[in-house]
C-alpha cells in the first residue's frame, strides 16, 4: 500500500490537476504525511491556510484517520491499526524485491584485483560495495553482470619475470602464492634502486610477453593462475563469483580497432610523438592512448573494454566501482567514449569510494607494507571466536559463527557509511558489539531468532490494535519504508542506505524488546508481538544479506 502515491491521487482528483509530491514531516507525532499548500496558492489565488481548510473536508480515504489544517499545511494521519495490517501483510517472503529491472543489463566491474599483487585492505571497499551493488540490483530484478576487470597487463610483469628469474624458486611459489609474489616484486624495486639495468631487461621480457614468446608467456600464466587460486579463498569466504575475469590482458588484440576508430573519428591528435585525444574544451588535461614508443596504456584497454561491453555483452548501466583516485581517469574515458559518437557512454558510471587505512599505521606496497586482506579477515574472526569463549562458551558451531560475524564486520565497515568517505579500520570499532557495527546488526538478529525459538506457533488472526504504541509503530514505519530504501540503495549506487537502515531497525526493536515482554500471558498479545519480532528477524536477514554479510542464528 502507498499511501503517499494514493494521497496524491486523491487530492488530484478533488483539485483536477496534477500536483507535487506529498512530503513526510521530520519531527515525529507532527503527521505521518502532508500537502504544503504553498505553491498551489499562487496558481489559485488564494491564501494556503484557506486552500488547507477547504481540501481537508473532502478528502474520503478509507486508511485516513484525521486530517487536520495547520498554517497553510494539509496534514493527514493515518490509522495505525490499518497501517500496522497493511504493512505486516505486505510483508511476504520476497518483501523488498521486485522486478522493475526486469529485461535490464547492469555490469558491474568490481574487486578487479592485479595479479602478482597482495589483495590488500585497500580492495576491501571495492569489493564489499561492488558485492552489494550486484545483490541489490539482482533483487530489482536486474540481469547483473560482475567482472573482476584483473590488472594483468605492464611492465609489472616484466619485472615479474627478472625477479622469478635471478631470485625466485618455483616450488616457493607454488607453495607460498601471492606472499612469495611479493617478496619478488619487493626485492625487484630495492635491487633495481641498485642496478637499473634490471628494468631495461624487464622491459624485454614484458616486450615478450607482448610478442607471444612461449617462454614469457607460460611465467606470466601460470603466475596468474596461482594468483587467482590464492584470492579465491578470499572470494569464496565471501560468497562472491565473477561471471568474467577478463581483464587487461584480454584487450591486447582489442584495442587496434579502438585506436583505428579514433583516427577515423579525427579525435586522435598528435603531441610529442605521443597519441592523445584533446580534451582542452572540456577542462581535462588530454587521454593518452599510445605513447611515444607505441605503447598503450590504462585508457586505451579501459577504452577497449568498455567498446566491447556495449557491443559484446550489452548493458543498461555499466559501473566502475573504483577507488576516487582514477576519477580524472574515468571522466576522461567516458568523455572519449561519448565523442567517439557511443549513445551508451551516458551510462558508463564511475562509482567511486574513499580510502581506507589502518589505525596502526599507513601501509606502502612497493616498500612491502601491504596489509592482506585475508590477515585482516583471519584476525577479525580470531578475535570474535576469543569474544565468544569468553561470553557464550557454549555455543555450537562457535567456529562458523566467529567466521561469520569476525569477516561480516570487517565487511560491514566498508559499507557502513556513504562510499565516499575515507575509512580508519579499526579493529576494536568493527568488532563491536554495540554502536553501528555489523555485529551489532548480527547480534540483535540472533536476539529475534532465540524470542521465536521460544515460541513459534503458527500466527492465525492476529489482533493488530495491539501494536499500534509509539515503539511498534516505529518499528513498523521502517519496515514500511524497506523496499524504497533498497530502490534508493540502487538509484545512488550507495550501500550504505540499507546498512543504516539496518542500524535504525535493530535500534528500534531493542528498544521496543527491552521496554515490552514479548512472550507473556496474554495469547493474543504474545502472538502480535511474535509476529511482529519475526517480520524484524526476517528483514534484518534480508539487508545483512544485501549488503554481503552472514545472519547466524545464535551468537
Ligand atoms: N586494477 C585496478 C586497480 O587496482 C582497478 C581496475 C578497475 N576497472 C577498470 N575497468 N579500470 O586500481
Amino acid at each position: 500500500m502507498d499511501y503517499r502515491q494514493e494521497i496524491k491521487a486523491e487530492l488530484e482528483k478533488i483539485l483536477g490537476f496534477e500536483i507535487e509530491q506529498i512530503e513526510s514531516p521530520k519531527k515525529a507525532g507532527l503527521a505521518d504525511f502532508a500537502y504544503p499548500c504553498f505553491k498551489l496558492s499562487r496558481t489559485m489565488k488564494k491564501a494556503p491556510n484557506l486552500i488547507a481548510d477547504e481540501l481537508k473536508d473532502k478528502i474520503n480515504l478509507p486508511f485516513i484517520e484525521r486530517t487536520e489544517s495547520v498554517n497553510g499545511y494539509l496534514n493527514f494521519f493515518i490509522n495505525k491499526q490499518q497501517r500496522v495490517k497493511d504493512v505486516l501483510e505486505a510483508m511476504k517472503e520476497d518483501y523488498g524485491s521486485s522486478n522493475e529491472g526486469s529485461g535490464k543489463r547492469v555490469i558491474i566491474d568490481y574487486s578487479s584485483i592485479n595479479i602478482a599483487k597482495p589483495f590488500h585492505i585497500g580492495h576491501l571497499s571495492t569489493t564489499a560495495i561492488g558485492h552489494s551493488l550486484y545483490r541489490i540490483y539482482k533483487t530489482l530484478g536486474y540481469d547483473c553482470y560482475s567482472i573482476n576487470y584483473l590488472g594483468d597487463y605492464g611492465t609489472q610483469f616484466g619485472k615479474m619475470i627478472v625477479a622469478f628469474k635471478k631470485w625466485g624458486d618455483k616450488a616457493v611459489i607454488d607453495r607460498e602464492g601471492i606472499r612469495e609474489m611479493y617478496r619478488l616484486y619487493v626485492k625487484y624495486h630495492e635491487e633495481a634502486e641498485k642496478d637499473p639495468g634490471l628494468d631495461e631487461q624487464a622491459r624485454t621480457w614484458f616486450l615478450k610477453i607482448e610478442d607471444k614468446d612461449e617462454e614469457a608467456l607460460s611465467i606470466f600464466e601460470w603466475m596468474k593462475q596461482r594468483t587467482l587460486k590464492d584470492v579465491e579463498r578470499i572470494y569464496n569466504d565471501l560468497d562472491i563469483t565473477f561471471d568474467s575475469y577478463n581483464g587487461e590482458s584480454f584487450y591486447n588484440d582489442k584495442m587496434q580497432p579502438v585506436i583505428d576508430e579514433l583516427k577515423e573519428k579525427k579525435l586522435l591528435t598528435e603531441s610529442e610523438g605521443a597519441y592523445v585525444v584533446d580534451l582542452e574544451p572540456y577542462n581535462m588535461p588530454p587521454c593518452l592512448i599510445l605513447k611515444k614508443d607505441g605503447a598503450t596504456l590504462y585508457a586505451t584497454r579501459d577504452l577497449a573494454s568498455a567498446t566491447y561491453r556495449a557491443k559484446e555483452i550489452g548493458f543498461d548501466k555499466n559501473l566502475y566501482v573504483v577507488a576516487y583516485q582514477q576519477s580524472l581517469h574515468f571522466k576522461q574515458v567516458f568523455k572519449v567514449l561519448e565523442l567517439m559518437g557511443y549513445e551508451w557512454s551516458k551510462n558508463c558510471v564511475h562509482v567511486e569510494f574513499g580510502m581506507t587505512s589502518m589505525e596502526e599505521g599507513t601501509m606502502s606496497t612497493r616498500k612491502g607494507k601491504a596489509i592482506f586482506l585475508e590477515d585482516v579477515m583471519n584476525k577479525a574472526v580470531e578475535k570474535t571466536l576469543a569474544t565468544i569463549n569468553e561470553k557464550n562458551p557454549t555455543l555450537e558451531n562457535k567456529e562458523a559463527v566467529a567466521k561469520d560475524v569476525g569477516i561480516g564486520a570487517v565487511v560491514y565497515s566498508a559499507v557502513a557509511q556513504s562510499r565516499i568517505n575515507d575509512i580508519v579500520f579499526s579493529y576494536d570499532k568493527v568488532l563491536s558489539f554495540e554502536g553501528e557495527t555489523g555485529p551489532y546488526i548480527q547480534y540483535t538478529h540472533a536476539r529475534c531468532c532465540s524470542v521465536l525459538k521460544k515460541q513459534n506457533s503458527d500466527i492465525k488472526d492476529i489482533d493488530y490494535s495491539l501494536l499500534t504504541g509509539d515503539e511498534e509503530m516505529e518499528i513498523i514505519k521502517l519496515l514500511e519504508n524497506y523496499p524504497a530504501v533498497i530502490k534508493n540503495a540502487a538509484k545512488d549506487y550507495q550501500p550504505c542506505y540499507i546498512s543504516r537502515f539496518l542500524i535504525s531497525l535493530c535500534s528500534a526493536f531493542n528498544k521496543f524488546y527491552f521496554d515490552n515482554r514479548i512472550i507473556s500471558d496474554d495469547p493474543s498479545l504474545t502472538s502480535a508481538r511474535i509476529l511482529l519480532t519475526k517480520k524484524v528477524r526476517d528483514t534484518i536477514r534480508s539487508g545483512l544479506y544485501l549488503i554481503g554479510l552472514k545472519a547466524p542464528e545464535a551468537m
